[in-house]
């Protein structure tokens, strides 16, 4: 598989999931913008990209904001000509547990402007540059929460959910432009998100273990699965979001 020429965006790059789709596609020819709120994470990951001769521009912004969401993407056309895939992939997680009525407004706006808003916004702004070279693929990351709830997370469930039905929508809409778009829907994740629940090492391994695979996911094999919904080989896949966790809706 093939991205020679292809201009791919990716939010939430300098970390976890995004990360690994920054490294996949660079490696399979792509020129890769990438971006994320984490001005020093960015930096320091696409330099490594760019110390490996790897064409991989920048931008630091914060998707919430649907001014930033046309810069990123006026940023990707200048830098590389075109846009061809974008992966939105950022998001934030909520904190887990307490009482529905007590949960924090300002906690839920946060959560419900990054992961569905700021994503609507970006590809909003991805949708005309994408149109101009002829068609392309929306991927995004949503989550098994955009599939089944999870107690204690309904900001986070919630927003997730808002992602499917987003996918779903913009991919009927989108079809006509030789564009489609799809979403991944990982379970159970080792990157920066899941990092903190490492602190307790044995409560870590035991919710891994509640996976039927008995593991959590790396971040690469997310990003296999982002890579090839974003390539010609998924070319009769539209709207679909694909569960990969291990088994966890199934039952
Ligand atoms: P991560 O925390 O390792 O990476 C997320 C990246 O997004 C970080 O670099 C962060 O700085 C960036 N980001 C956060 N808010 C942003 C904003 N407003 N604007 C721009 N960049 C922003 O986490 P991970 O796991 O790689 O998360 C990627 C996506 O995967 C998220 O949408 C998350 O909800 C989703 N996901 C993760 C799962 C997991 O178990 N790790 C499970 C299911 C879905």
């Amino acid at each position: 598989m093939s991205f020679a020429g292809k201009s791919v965006l990716i939010t939430g790059a300098a970390s976890g999931i995004g990360l690994a789709c920054a490294n996949a596609f660079a490696n399979l020819g792509a020129c890769v913008t990438m971006v994320d709120v984490n001005g020093e994470g960015l930096a320091d990951k696409a330099g490594e990209l760019v110390a490996q001769g790897f064409s991989v521009a920048t931008v630091v912004a914060d998707i919430a904001s649907p001014e930033a969401c046309n810069v990123i993407v006026s940023k990707a056309v200048a830098s590389f000509g075109r846009l061809d895939i974008a992966i939105n992939n950022a998001g934030i997680p909520t904190h887990i547990g307490g009482m529905f009525e007590d949960f924090p407004v300002a906690e839920w706006r946060r959560v419900i402007d990054v992961n569905l808003n700021g994503l609507f916004y970006a590809m909003r702004a991805e949708v005309p540059a994408l149109k101009a070279a002829g068609g392309g693929a929306i991927v995004n990351t949503a989550s098994v929460a955009s599939m089944v709830a999870a107690k204690g997370m309904a900001a986070y469930v919630a927003s997730k959910h808002g992602v499917a039905g987003l996918t779903k929508a913009a991919a009927l809409d989108l079809i006509e432009h030789g564009i489609r778009v799809n979403a991944v829907c990982p379970g159970f994740v080792d990157t920066g998100m899941t990092a903190p629940l490492k602190a307790d090492p044995a409560a870590f391994e035991a919710l891994a273990a509640t996976t039927p695979i008995g593991r959590m996911a790396k971040a690469e094999e997310i990003a296999n699965a982002i890579v090839w919904l974003a390539s010609d080989a998924s070319s009769y896949a539209v709207g679909q979001l694909m569960a990969l966790d291990g088994g966890v809706v199934l039952s």
